[in-house]
């Protein structure tokens, strides 16, 4: 087990990887907040089989909350993060202050289009220009090949990948599938701060999204698909945010669904003050 190199400002990250680009090695970026867990380090791997060297990002960035109350519960475990990280082989950590990111005076925002605008970008104002902003940053400052996101945010990732083409920022991002826990939970750094009740109840989002996919399977169409879910999620949620039917290129709700195009089923629900989100692919020949 060897200690990551640990890089807090843009330059040293960069130089870090421009040297062993110029040696001809690939190194591949995993962006983060921290709280890490299985499904962060199964990213990790995904980026070990595209690179020579991993670089992991840990920022907790304000600018992507909507609610200051939770960028403040945010959960924050740096040494845990960093013994994970040591463990898993990782063989660097950007760790920037804030102030290094966002020094007085930053004045630039990137504003994604349309596929933002929906769901997540609805329901959390502003949330997607703070990621792709926050993003585009850790990319220019860690200068990858190849960075890996998660499919459990579907539509982060699709917004992410839309900004680095409409950029020509010429990084490949690649998907790490979701990582669930036994009983079907996706892994979420937010699962830590649900109680054993909400977080028994969240499992109905799984259950969700298992039927949506069987009813997928049975031929039905999107409003069956959704009421599928939400027979399940409805009863057992706080509140839900949306369960929608989505072409994954756009993010648009599809009242129908073509044969040969890509459909997910994306859900938004809070159990217990902790808000989630979820997806799983449909069935293409629905
Ligand atoms: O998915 C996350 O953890 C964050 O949204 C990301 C991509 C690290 C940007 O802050």
């Amino acid at each position: 087990m060897s200690t990551p190199l640990i890089l807090r400002d843009p330059a040293s990250a960069r130089r870090w990887t421009l040297e062993h680009q110029a040696s001809a090695r690939r190194v591949a970026l995993v962006p983060t907040m921290g709280a890490l867990h299985r499904g962060h380090l199964a990213l990790v791997d995904v980026a070990r089989s595209h690179a020579d060297h991993v670089i992991v990002s840990i920022f907790v960035n304000p600018t992507q909350f909507n609610r200051a109350e939770d960028f403040d519960s945010y959960p924050r475990v740096i040494d845990d993060d960093l013994a994970i990280c040591a463990e898993h082989g990782v063989d660097a950590v950007y760790l920037p202050a804030a102030e290094a990111m966002y020094p007085s005076g930053f004045d630039t925002r990137i504003e994604p289009g349309s596929i933002a605008s929906r769901w997540e970008g609805e329901h959390r104002a502003g949330h997607f220009s703070g990621v792709a902003t926050v993003v585009i940053k850790l990319l220019n400052a860690c200068a990858p090949d190849v960075a890996v996101f998660g499919a459990k945010d579907l539509q982060q990732l699709t917004v992410i990948r839309r900004t680095v083409t409409d950029l020509d920022l010429g990084v490949d991002i690649v998907a790490g599938d979701t990582i669930r826990e036994s009983d079907g939970l996706a892994m979420s750094s937010r699962n830590r701060r649900l109680d054993s009740v909400a977080r028994q109840r969240a499992l109905a989002i799984h259950r969700g999204l298992l039927a949506a996919v069987a009813c997928a399977n049975a031929g039905h169409g999107p409003d069956a698909i959704e009421r599928a879910a939400r027979d399940l999620i409805d009863p057992a949620a706080d509140d839900v945010e949306y369960v929608a039917v989505v072409d994954s290129a756009t993010f648009e709700r599809s009242p129908t669904m073509i044969d040969g195009c890509g459909y997910s089923v994306i859900v938004a629900a809070w159990f217990g003050g902790v808000r989630l989100i979820d997806n799983m692919a449909l069935p293409r020949s629905a």
